[in-house]
């Protein structure tokens, strides 16, 4: 064991370097290096392309941070495809990560919650195809409080060497080769999946890099934490209610951001359930599933949990058949997921 020895006073201290916490050692960079044999085909190209977003995550961080300095807080004037006011930050970020994956050259098409249609980044080569949530939660952007973006990877369908095409992006959740998402939150993590896993790392802003630092995460397989918008709650089924109203009666603590990736974050690491149900104005759920669902269930999945949507249906399982399509979502701890299931009358079939 190495000791440190330093001077306090007039007494030498033996401090145990032990005692300090781990080192601040890997770097994104290297992790990625050193795991990218994990991919079944190797190449460096999904590396760079988790390096291209962490880059556009680095951005994104740098302008949230000064967002009530620069004056690109508030909303930007326009309402985006699916009728939601857009701010200038959904803008800004949509921007940077198009740009950064644009650039990287390992895509050829992207799909955004903020365009209308699939964008063809002009790279016929890219193997590779994104469906991103470039800023989730923006209604708290205003307000300081966490944030996120949310990503998801797919090998592209098509021959490479031709433009991209709609059968690229539209391929259900389990065939996402790595996703992922940014919380722009007290700190900044990036946490991913490449399907061996789940890996956190937390930006070290004044040297500018991501930092290991939460290997193998396991969400626990119960938990006693609930997260709804219970202001909705007239509006949903029956046995959400009584779901909901069980949660009370068990005394559970009722937790909610109303930022997707907060809420799941926390969630993952404490154990506990999210639920977005159907409501009237949203009747298939408001959450989308390309751009929200589909990466947080590849990721609670690899850390041991489950991801459903109300109706018999794994939310990995669904063939999706419009890019801005929206699911219901139950996710987070196993035997929480489970319980649910009896409520709602439903025997998904869970992933072991
Ligand atoms: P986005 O900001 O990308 O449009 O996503 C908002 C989503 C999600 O982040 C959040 O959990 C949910 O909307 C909150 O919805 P309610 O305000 O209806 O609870
Ligand atoms: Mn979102
Ligand atoms: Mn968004």
């Amino acid at each position: 064991m190495l000791n440190l020895r330093y001077y306090s006073q007039n007494t030498i201290t033996i401090m145990d370097k032990s005692k300090l916490g781990l080192p601040v050692g890997t770097t994104l960079d290297r992790f990625i290096k050193r795991n990218q044999d994990d991919f079944s085909y190797a190449t460096g190209e999904l590396s760079q392309l988790l390096r291209d977003i962490a880059l556009a995550a680095k951005i994104v961080n740098r302008e949230i941070n000064k967002a009530g300095l620069l004056n690109i807080a508030g909303a930007f004037g326009s309402t985006n495809i699916q009728g939601e006011e857009q701010q200038k930050l959904d803008v800004i970020a949509d921007i940077r990560f198009i740009r950064a994956l644009k650039n990287g050259g390992e895509v050829c098409g992207i799909i955004s919650e903020e365009e209308e249609k699939i964008i063809d980044v002009g790279n016929n080569y890219g193997k590779y195809v994104v469906a991103i949530d470039p800023l989730d939660g923006s209604s708290n952007v205003d307000v300081n409080v966490s944030i996120g973006t949310i990503f998801s990877i797919y090998r592209r369908l098509s021959p490479v060497g031709a433009p991209v095409q709609n059968e690229d992006v539209m391929q259900s959740g389990n065939e996402q080769v790595a996703a992922g998402y940014v919380l722009y939150g007290a700190s900044t993590m990036l946490v991913y999946t490449t399907g061996h896993g789940v890996v956190g790392f937390t930006y070290e802003p004044s040297l500018g890099e991501f930092f290991l630092s939460h290997n193998h995460m396991k969400i626990p397989e119960n938990g006693s934490i609930y997260s709804v918008n219970e202001g909705n709650f007239n509006e949903f089924p029956e046995k959400i209610k009584e779901y909901i109203n069980t949660c009370k009666e068990k005394k559970y603590t009722a937790r909610y951001i109303g930022s997707l990736v907060a809420d799941f974050h926390r969630n993952l690491l404490k154990g506990g359930i999210y639920l977005y149900p159907p409501t009237q104005k949203n009747q298939d759920g408001k959450l989308r599933l390309l751009y929200e669902c589909n990466a947080l269930a590849f990721l609670v999945e690899q850390a041991g949990g489950v991801a459903i949507d109300g109706k018999g249906n794994r939310i990995l399982d669904i063939k999706p058949y419009e890019y801005h399509q929206r699911a219901a979502l139950y996710i987070g701890s196993k035997n929480m997921i489970k319980d649910l299931q009896k409520y709602l009358e439903l025997n998904t079939v869970m992933a072991d």
